[in-house]
């Protein structure tokens, strides 16, 4: 039977960068993240006898479909059956340019792959099974502020949401400044930082204490202590990677003339505040009253068409 599911991505206030086991996807630290409306992917997946080998395409395009083998293959064994499958993805978010489509492609690859082949899995064990594809794909499978808990292992590594209903007004803004696929992937970036970064200690550490005072932010609609944890801790990841040998970065120079506009702004006043995962696009922490005035000023160095406004989305959920 084809199945089609629908996940968004999430953008992480704590974030997750680095694995203490890499065939698992176990993770070093726990991590925070928002899922977002307007990014996310659509796949269908159908399991036919006829295939002799399984079938991605994205986009339209068909590509190589490895990557996908390997994850069908953990859904194959759950289910007992050896079919291949056809797989069609469509991403509604620019794909590797750090807008996380990894993490809303696996949370609807494990809900439509896992259906298709006939299992009803509990959120808990949807939310395992997209760890393996992507990390970050694991907090995708709820809606909300979702905690991932890095566990200790393939069992207790998994996503529970932290407050599902988001009745608050909270906004990201994505400065598109290069859609682009990046040249150093998430996977890639983390594992030499922690091959490499002497600060890499440092980071599990504080990574503890900025998710504690994230949810006392939350909870409390505190919006400037949320976004002085969300924006410290993204400069701390990227100076992980500043830190690594080789270094690297993944800022461009529209990257620093955003984060200067967004300085400005809360210097005149407006609270935001930024966060840039792996990729050279800022994601702009806000409040929806301050949007326009935002807006305004961004447009100092950007196209309207490169803001891309997102509030709270909801969790991965099957269309057909
Ligand atoms: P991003 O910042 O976009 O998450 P990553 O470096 O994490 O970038 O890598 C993205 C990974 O996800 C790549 O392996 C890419 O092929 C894969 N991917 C992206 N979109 C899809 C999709 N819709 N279905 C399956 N895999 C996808
Ligand atoms: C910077 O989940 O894409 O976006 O597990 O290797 O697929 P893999 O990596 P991925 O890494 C995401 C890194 C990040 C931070 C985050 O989303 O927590
Ligand atoms: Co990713």
């Amino acid at each position: 039977m084809k199945k089609t599911a629908r996940a968004h991505t999430n953008i992480a206030l704590v974030k997750y960068w680095g694995k203490k086991d890499k065939e698992l996807i176990i993770p070093m630290n726990s991590s925070l993240s928002l899922t977002l409306d307007h990014f996310y992917t659509d796949t269908s997946v159908e399991f036919k006898e006829e295939l002799t080998a399984d079938n991605f395409s994205l986009n339209g395009v068909s590509k190589d479909a490895q990557q996908i083998t390997n994850f069908l293959n953990l859904v194959r064994k759950l289910a007992g059956i050896t079919t291949y499958a056809q797989v069609d993805s469509t991403n509604h978010v620019p794909t590797k340019a750090g807008l996380a489509s990894s993490a809303s492609a696996y949370a609807a690859l494990a809900l439509a792959a896992s259906s298709a082949a006939g299992l009803t899995l509990s959120k808990k064990d949807l939310s395992r099974l997209a760890r393996r594809g992507s990390g970050s794909a694991c907090r995708s499978i709820y809606g909300g502020f979702v905690e991932w808990k890095m566990g200790t292992g393939d069992l207790d590594s998994y996503a529970v949401p932290f407050q599902e209903e988001v009745d608050w007004d909270i906004r990201m803004l994505a400065i598109v400044l290069n859609d682009a696929e990046k040249k150093i992937s998430s996977r890639r970036g983390m594992q030499t930082v922690v091959a490499t970064s002497p600060y890499y200690p440092a980071w599990v550490k504080t990574c503890h204490q900025d998710i504690g005072e994230l949810k006392e932010a939350i909870e409390a609609k505190d919006f400037e202590r949320l976004g002085t944890i969300a924006e410290e801790n993204a400069m701390k990841m990227h100076a992980l990677n500043l830190s690594a040998s080789p270094h690297f970065n993944y800022f461009q120079p529209e990257t620093l003339v955003a984060m200067q506009l967004v300085e400005e702004l809360r210097a005149a006043g407006i609270p935001c505040y930024y966060t840039l995962d792996a990729g050279p696009n800022v994601k702009v922490l806000c409040l929806e009253k301050d949007v326009a005035q935002i807006k305004a000023k961004l447009a100092e160095a950007f196209n309207q068409e490169q803001l891309l406004l997102a509030a709270p989305g909801p969790g991965a959920h099957l269309l057909a």
